[in-house]
């Protein structure tokens, strides 16, 4: 019996530790399309961001799930909601936008 409870301790812990992408040179293309400087470390402090403040009151939407179109408008609102400074904001935007959705199919 102790060892169920233990078990399903693990179970949640493991469960509550969500992963998302980290970013590599093929995001960095991707993001470059609409920021054309941005560089990988933007990326990888904007995953950082998000990580932090973007599951606070919801489980974290990953990037994939949404177009860049969708996440230009996402962003603002919800960085307001986390009460982010633009700088933040900017970050984490470039990371949204280089794992987002691509709308029609192609990369
Ligand atoms: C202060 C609370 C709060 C914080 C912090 C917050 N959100 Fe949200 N978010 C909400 C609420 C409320 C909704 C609407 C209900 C839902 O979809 O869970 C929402 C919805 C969303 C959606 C779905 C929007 C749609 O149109 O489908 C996305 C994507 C999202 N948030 C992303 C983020 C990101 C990225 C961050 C970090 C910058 C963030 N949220 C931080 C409260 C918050």
């Amino acid at each position: 019996m102790k060892y169920f409870v233990v078990l399903l301790l693990l179970l949640a812990m493991a469960c509550s530790v969500q992963k998302l992408p980290a970013p590599g040179e093929q995001q960095v293309k991707q993001a470059a399309k609409r920021f054309p400087q941005v560089t990988l470390a933007e990326l990888t402090k904007g995953k950082m961001l998000f990580e932090q403040n973007c599951n606070k009151c919801h489980k974290y939407h990953k990037p994939e799930e949404h177009t860049e179109l969708e996440w230009m408008s996402i962003i603002p609102v919800m960085s307001s909601r986390a009460k982010l400074d633009q700088v933040s904001q900017s970050y984490i935007l470039k990371y949204a936008v280089a794992f987002a959705k691509q709308p029609d199919g192609n990369p």
